[in-house]
């Protein structure tokens, strides 16, 4: 991990995955400059590097320390938190905004799909890990960045992973509505915790998301995001509020848009489904630990 600690002269510890790009990154800057200490998963070190400069270019040097880690491997999830375990930092938020569409099909090393392993198994597991660990305080918030998209998804338990399915917004939109499903278990698990969860959907918003390969697709859902999206700054400011807002202090178990609750689909709210959920990605987390 890159950055020392220092305990009493931050608001809160923030743990942002995906903070190098995007709404994230938009999210920690803002996140920054409201003087709260961030922690920020990154992947490539070149992106790293631009980043880092730009983010302390503005922050104490002790504000923002980054630790490398590709969500979709249990294995670089498990070392993060031991970092934490460590060096014995608790945080008073997590917020799990890495997330991706992957246009090619493609697989993690221990062979899930990788949306599915990066939107869902991987938030899955580093939030249980870090609640298990005891690394959130009593009183934090966790904010799991979900997607409208959700909204068309029904899961499929003989093929959880979507590695059957022929088409990207099937795997995007049912890796999202495990976000939501997620939250609602979680939320009520923690309820004695006095920890909260929420999930937003941030906006059609201007990012790269969705660029891993070139061809006419990625040029449409470019052009979309760049004339209809809102700015990043903007998809990252129902996020910053629920992170940090005294409103919403108490609220746990919601769906956020634009700063106000709003429904998700019939499918996000059965319960069944939520503890099937819980049950299979568990049992997916123990097979391929190594
Ligand atoms: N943009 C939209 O219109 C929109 C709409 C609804 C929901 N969302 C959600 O918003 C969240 C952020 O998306 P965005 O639009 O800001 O996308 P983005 O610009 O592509 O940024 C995604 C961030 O996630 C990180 N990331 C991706 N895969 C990862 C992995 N396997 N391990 C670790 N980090 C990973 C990226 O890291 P690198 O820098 O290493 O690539 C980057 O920091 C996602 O959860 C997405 O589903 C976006």
């Amino acid at each position: 991990m890159d950055g020392r600690f220092l305990q009493g002269r931050f608001l809160q510890n923030i743990f942002l995955t995906g903070g190098t790009d995007g709404i994230g990154l938009s999210a920690a800057r803002s996140l920054l400059a409201m003087n709260h200490r961030l922690f920020i998963t990154y992947r490539n070190k070149n992106k790293l590097d631009a980043v880092k400069y730009e983010l302390k270019s503005f922050c104490d040097e002790k504000q923002v320390s980054f630790l490398r880690c590709d969500l979709s491997e249990p294995d670089d999830i498990s070392e993060i938190v031991n970092v934490f375990s460590k060096s014995k930092i608790k945080l008073n938020c997590l917020i799990n905004n890495a997330g991706t569409i992957l246009f090619k099909k493609s697989y993690n090393s221990v062979g899930i799909e990788k949306v599915f392993a990066t939107n869902h198994l991987g938030p899955f597991y580093l939030t249980n890990r870090l609640l298990e660990k005891n690394l959130i305080h009593e009183g934090g918030r966790i904010i799991n960045v979900g997607s409208s998209a959700h909204k068309t998804a029904v899961l499929d338990f003989n093929n959880l992973d979507s590695s059957n399915s022929k088409s990207w917004y099937e795997r995007y939109s049912r890796s999202k509505l495990c976000n939501l499903l997620f939250t609602l278990k979680l939320s009520e698990n923690l309820t004695e915790k006095n920890i909260t969860v929420n999930c937003v959907h941030p906006g059609i918003v201007d990012t790269n998301i969705g660029q891993d390969h070139k061809g006419l697709l990625q040029f449409i859902i470019r052009l979309v995001l760049k004339y209809r999206g809102i700015s990043p700054e903007q998809g990252a400011d129902t996020l910053v509020y629920l992170a940090t807002n005294e409103t919403v202090q108490n609220v746990s178990g919601k769906y956020f848009i634009n700063r106000s609750e709003s429904n998700p689909s019939k499918e996000a709210l059965k319960s069944d489904i939520a503890d099937r959920l819980w049950q299979e990605s568990t049992k997916l987390i123990n097979r391929f630990l190594s």
